[in-house]
């Protein structure tokens, strides 16, 4: 390869003098290139939901950088060759907003600030007392980069924590499940659960009646991972059986949640647009940048996605 790697980009138009310019201030020893259908092939990529035909109009690539935390939309590309190497985004300032987004809605619904807003629109006075955080036990779904961030600060904040993933983690201050066996464990009981899985074969569908019931009466969902892993229907029925309390969730099944979803109107859901975990670029392009330069060093780089577990 060049002293000059070219690099070709694809990622949203309207971010495109944004991008171009933030991996060049990271990254000034390559040339970055907009992708565009007749675009001389590279060997390098860094995208963002590239478009279908990417992969076969690249023929070339030796590694693709996605500027993401989740692969799920370019692992789902057709034309996506088997054997090449793909490096995610791990954090890259996206965990701390996360970490505040899961704190606020759980801070939210210790103070019934839902109830007041009910009351208020009936003009009536209806003290309710908040609830402590040491009372409550929440649920952090997906050990991560991400979630240990979330998993961190909920400990700080003084709530009594339980994180489960795949395989075993520790986390001072954090009752930590792995596995099959660590399933129900983690569940039973839980006041809140927050969700920052990757949407996988194993993840979709896990959020489902069965795992859903097994939460405390009353219970709050937040999901930031992705909308694949809630049953829609089965948490509509859990929360109009008044057995969980309510719903913060910022990631769908389909994007933009279609006007017609229940999910818009649902007095126990509240609905954000997958703003959550915002890409930071001058971040995201740092983190880009590191592992672009191991990967021309042919050292071993951060980020480099499984695709068996699909993260
Ligand atoms: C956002 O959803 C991401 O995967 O980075």
């Amino acid at each position: 390869m060049s002293a000059a790697p070219r690099i070709v980009v694809a990622a949203a138009e309207s971010s495109r003098e944004r991008w171009i310019a933030a991996l060049s201030a990271a990254l000034p020893e390559a040339r970055f290139e907009w992708w565009s259908p007749r675009c001389e092939p590279a060997e390098l990529a860094v995208v963002w939901k590239p478009p279908a035909e990417f992969f076969a109009q690249q023929p070339r690539l030796r590694a693709v950088f996605n500027l993401g935390a989740g692969v799920d939309a370019l692992l789902a590309l057709p034309d996506l060759p088997a054997d090449l190497p793909i490096y995610r985004l791990q954090d890259a300032g996206m965990a701390e907003p996360m970490a505040r987004y899961a704190l606020a809605a759980l801070l939210r619904h210790l103070h019934h600030f839902d109830a007041f807003e009910r009351a208020q629109a009936a003009t009536r006075w209806a003290p309710l007392p908040p609830r402590d955080p040491a009372e409550c036990v929440v649920g952090v779904l997906g050990l991560g980069a991400i979630g240990a961030v979330i998993a961190r600060t909920l400990v700080s904040a003084g709530f009594r924590v339980r994180g489960y993933a795949r395989s075993a983690h520790t986390l001072a201050g954090v009752d930590c499940h792995a596995g099959r066996a660590g399933w129900a464990p983690f569940l039973d009981g839980l006041d809140a659960l927050v969700s920052v899985l990757p949407a996988t074969a194993q993840s979709r569908d896990l959020l489902d009646h069965a795992a859903l019931a097994r939460l405390a009466t009353g219970a709050l969902l937040v999901n930031l991972g992705r909308g694949q892993h809630v049953v829609d229907r089965d948490l509509i029925a859990l929360l109009d059986a008044g057995h969980l309390g309510g719903a913060v969730l910022d990631v769908f099944r389909e994007e933009p949640l279609p006007p017609e979803h229940p999910f818009w109107h649902h007095p126990k859901v509240r609905v954000t647009p997958h703003v959550a975990g915002v890409t930071r670029m001058a971040e995201a392009a740092e983190q880009v940048a590191a592992q672009v330069r191991a990967v021309l060093a042919e050292r071993p780089a951060p980020g480099r996605v499984d695709r068996r577990r699909g993260y």
